[in-house]
């Protein structure tokens, strides 16, 4: 019988594609400080807070910013992502991500979100899959990075399951290396190549089954 009675999602990546606007708002930015972002810096910012992204890209633009225009940077960043999440709609769900989370509430399972985005809820909310989770940890309420575990710690804590019970669902190596470090199983969504600690790699939550997870 298996030990699995939790799966904690990350969003980002997992159950909704926002990476694309984390990169058209982040090189908007970029390109109004004089530099370019490619798509291949945006994988490096996956899993990262709002706050350790901007000083990535200011390390990369060779550009050095006070506390204060910081804070307005990623004030302005934030304005225009939140501009194109407002406009998400139900049909930007990954495939299969909605049927696998009706699959494991049907079957008993507990579910809880686990990102570091302080837009979560928001999204949750265009996309129309708020009422599928029974817990919501997100950048709101953490304060320790990926990957450190706290996120997906409190996500097990506050569904009342203890670590070794539950599977985090992550596209980033951090969010994979989190969940290793709570004591967690951990499903990388993405390529075998980067996600190689994770227990399982698949491309999209469309490839998983109650089956499999049982297997983990
Ligand atoms: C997720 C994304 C990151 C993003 C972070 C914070 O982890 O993968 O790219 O920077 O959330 O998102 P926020 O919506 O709070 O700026
Ligand atoms: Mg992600």
């Amino acid at each position: 019988m298996s030990t699995i009675r939790a799966c904690i999602f990350d969003l980002d990546g997992v159950i909704v594609d926002t990476a694309v606007y984390h990169y058209k708002a982040w090189r908007r930015l970029a390109n109004e400080l004089g530099f370019d972002l490619t798509e291949k810096d945006n994988e490096k910012l996956k899993g990262v807070s709002r706050v350790r992204s901007l000083e990535l890209i200011l390390q990369w633009g060779g550009l050095t910013k006070t506390k204060e225009e910081q804070e307005a940077l990623a004030a302005q960043k934030n304005d225009w992502y939140v501009d194109m999440i407002n406009r998400m709609t139900p049909d930007e769900i990954l495939p299969g991500a909605k049927a696998f989370l009706i699959a494991c509430r049907e079957a008993g399972l507990k579910t809880a979100l686990g990102s570091a985005s302080k837009n979560s809820g928001t999204i949750l909310d265009k996309v129309g899959i708020a009422g599928l989770f029974d817990a919501v940890i997100d950048g709101n309420k953490v304060s320790k990075p990926k990957p450190d575990p706290e996120v997906f710690l409190k996500g097990a804590e506050e569904l009342g399951m203890p670590p070794a019970m539950c599977v985090v669902f992550e596209d980033a190596i951090v969010g994979v290396e989190a969940a290793k470090n709570g004591g967690m199983k951990a499903v990388g969504v993405g390529s075998p190549d980067v996600l190689y600690e994770a227990d399982l790699v698949i491309s999209g939550l469309n490839e998983m089954s109650l089956e499999k997870l049982y297997l983990l």
